[in-house]
């Protein structure tokens, strides 16, 4: 990626200030220089992109996602491994793309190959507080325990649920690619005082992760409400009238997914505050507190089955 000695100078600029104790606040100037290295961010695959197509197409078929498929050798190999892993224990397991999506459906391979691809996209070298295995931890926990509520609520199309908590912290990926430096000042911060990401973030008047989020998969023009997912996860988004209906219960699953991770310890997100769960993240799913610990035994027991997720992830 480019611009890698604007990048530096701009990591420069940041220990300078902080080693002069200068204020953390950020000027116009630094937020906007910020912003426009987004576009240092790769457009995505074609893949990707194609299979984001067939999602949004209501005349899409499994046809089309294994034709596509044909195209890309290693994203195949990927699936067939997720496809055989015991998450979703496959009986007799599967060798090619057609038996997967004759057991999986389109869906959720359509979702699979969307969530893949984008991980790929981002580095997977460890920045100095961030380790990207815990993190991969933190945003398959939070893709299973979506997955977990959408079945279980009946709400929202469980894949769709799964891809949006696997994407929620997208932004912090970017972060960790534009300027990791910052990104390894706000975890030490948020490490030592055992508080939230977001905090540290509208303190220092930054972008937060989430619009990082947004500003990137709606370049990458992502499903609009993967997009509000991603936007919206540390949101309690009930009275806000401008976010589309029929997305909210999504929103309001993986806001609940994330924080039952960071409760429960599932990986690392450089979030510190350790999950509290608060009235407004049950009520809008009608959810009671005594259901808690039946959905924290699911989400253990399905993260033991989720293992074959660490190798697709690189
Ligand atoms: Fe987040
Ligand atoms: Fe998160």
């Amino acid at each position: 990626m480019g611009n890698r000695a604007g990048r530096a100078g701009a990591a420069a600029k940041i220990t300078q200030e902080s080693s002069e104790g200068a204020s953390r606040r950020k000027t116009n100037a630094e937020y906007s220089d910020l912003l426009s290295k987004l576009q240092d961010i790769p457009t995505l695959p074609v893949v990707a992109m194609k299979v984001t197509e067939l999602i949004n197409d209501p005349a899409s078929s499994s046809a089309d996602i294994a034709k596509l498929l044909k195209r890309d050798q290693v994203l195949t190999a990927k699936i067939l491994r997720l496809a055989n892993s015991s998450y979703y224990a496959i009986p007799g397991g599967c060798v090619d793309v057609q038996r997967a999506l004759a057991f999986l459906g389109f869906n959720t391979l359509a979702q699979l190959v969307l969530g893949l691809s984008v991980f790929s996209l981002f580095s997977t070298i460890d920045g100095e507080e961030f380790s990207m295995l815990e993190f991969w931890k933190h945003a398959l926990g939070t893709a299973v325990c979506s997955e977990i509520l959408a079945k279980r609520l009946g709400l929202v199309k469980p894949e769709e649920a799964f891809t949006c908590g696997l994407l929620h912290d997208i932004g912090k990926l970017v972060l960790h690619e534009i300027d990791r430096e910052r990104l390894s000042e706000i975890v030490k911060e948020t490490k030592n005082r055992k508080c939230s990401f977001v905090e540290v973030e509208r303190e220092r008047e930054l972008p937060g992760h989430s619009y990082l989020g947004d500003v990137i998969a709606t370049k990458w023009g992502l499903p609009q409400v993967i997009r509000l997912a991603i936007r919206y996860h540390h949101f309690d988004v009930r009275g806000m009238d401008s976010i589309l209906a029929s997305a909210k219960p999504l929103i309001y699953i993986v806001r609940l997914a994330n924080t039952l991770c960071l409760k429960n310890d599932i990986g690392k997100s450089g979030d510190y505050s350790g999950g509290i769960v608060t009235e407004d993240m049950l009520e809008p799913l009608k959810l009671t507190r005594d259901k808690i610990p039946e959905i924290e035994a699911k989400l253990a027991e399905e993260m033991q089955k989720a293992g074959g997720f660490f190798d697709a992830w690189r």
